[in-house]
């Protein structure tokens, strides 16, 4: 005897708003279902000034604004990973917005690095604490009544995640726009191969998908932009439309590697962001500090 199917409830479209920075590349992102509904931030940024040490929260502030004015409830703070180009605004969110930071669980082989790599204080945990929650591949992300799911996505950094609302998917530092390729593989832990199969992963979603850039490097002129699809990604990818083979890409994106510099702000950014964006305890003077490493990264 066959069961008679149950109808799925029909889950409502994730709206989605993207702020772009244009100091870091970064695009911070809101999910929502609609005006009065939960949300997710996504990849918050905190703007700091590395020639003074300053930070400050126009970012941030502009999301603030946009999930007040349309009545939205933080549920969740997301971050695609531990990001090396902007600090993460993630507890300033939380004190003004509410709602759970949360991060991949290999984060935990992140912390571990760079806490050898910062002699940061011995009673730093490397078990990830510092956030809300971790997330596993395949969990299940309500928000509202949007249903995600996070995407175990490694190779840019080992603990990459992507998260996928419906049709719509963060994909974090895997893929950049069609004409601008991948992001780079080769930060501690970073691995050309793994980001290979992540990209492949993510290309396998229906060809409709849409597909929200964390970064944004426009090259000759172009506008800014940061959403396309999983077939225009398929078609035009400069490092990986459909044809291009795994060796291929290693090679290229090697080679690629070997010609960056590392980012201006990768590290402030990775010593905050290893603690879910909370500065290094503060000193006797009540200063908190960043380290720089000589001659170590
Ligand atoms: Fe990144």
């Amino acid at each position: 005897m066959t069961s008679t199917p149950v109808p799925s409830t029909p889950q409502p479209n994730a709206q989605v708003q993207g702020f772009f920075d244009p100091a870091t590349w970064t695009v911070t992102y809101v999910v929502h279902a609609g005006p009065g509904s939960a949300c997710a931030i996504i990849d918050p940024v905190l703007d700091y000034d590395p020639k003074s040490g300053r930070t400050r929260t126009d970012s941030a502030d502009r999301v603030v604004d946009y999930v007040r004015t349309h009545g939205l409830q933080v549920q969740w703070i997301l971050e695609t990973h531990a990001h090396a180009d902007h600090l993460t605004a993630a507890p300033y969110l939380k004190r003004q917005l509410g709602g759970q930071v949360a991060i991949g669980n290999h984060i935990t082989q992140v912390q571990k690095v760079f806490k050898g790599l910062f002699n940061l204080e011995p009673g730093f945990p490397v078990d990830g604490s510092q956030f809300d929650q971790l997330l596993a591949d395949g969990q299940a992300l309500r928000v509202g009544d949007l249903v995600g799911e996070v995407m175990f996505v490694p190779g840019h950094t080992p603990a990459c995640m992507a998260y996928r609302f419906g049709d719509a998917v963060f994909v974090g530092d895997t893929l950049f726009m069609p004409d601008v390729g991948t992001a780079r593989a080769d930060f501690p832990g970073g691995d050309a191969r793994a980001l290979y199969a992540s990209v492949r992963r993510l290309l396998a979603l229906p060809p409709a998908t849409r597909l929200f850039m964390c970064h944004d490097y426009p090259p000759g002129g172009r506008p800014v932009a940061f959403e396309t699809t999983v077939a225009e990604q398929r078609e035009r990818n400069i490092h990986v439309h459909d044809g291009v083979t795994e060796a291929e890409f290693v090679a290229l994106r090697t080679r690629r590697d070997a010609t960056l510099e590392m980012p201006v702000l990768i590290l402030p950014a990775v010593q905050v962001n290893i603690r879910a964006g909370e500065m290094p305890p503060k000193e006797a003077n009540g200063t908190a500090y960043l380290k720089i490493p000589v001659d170590a990264l």
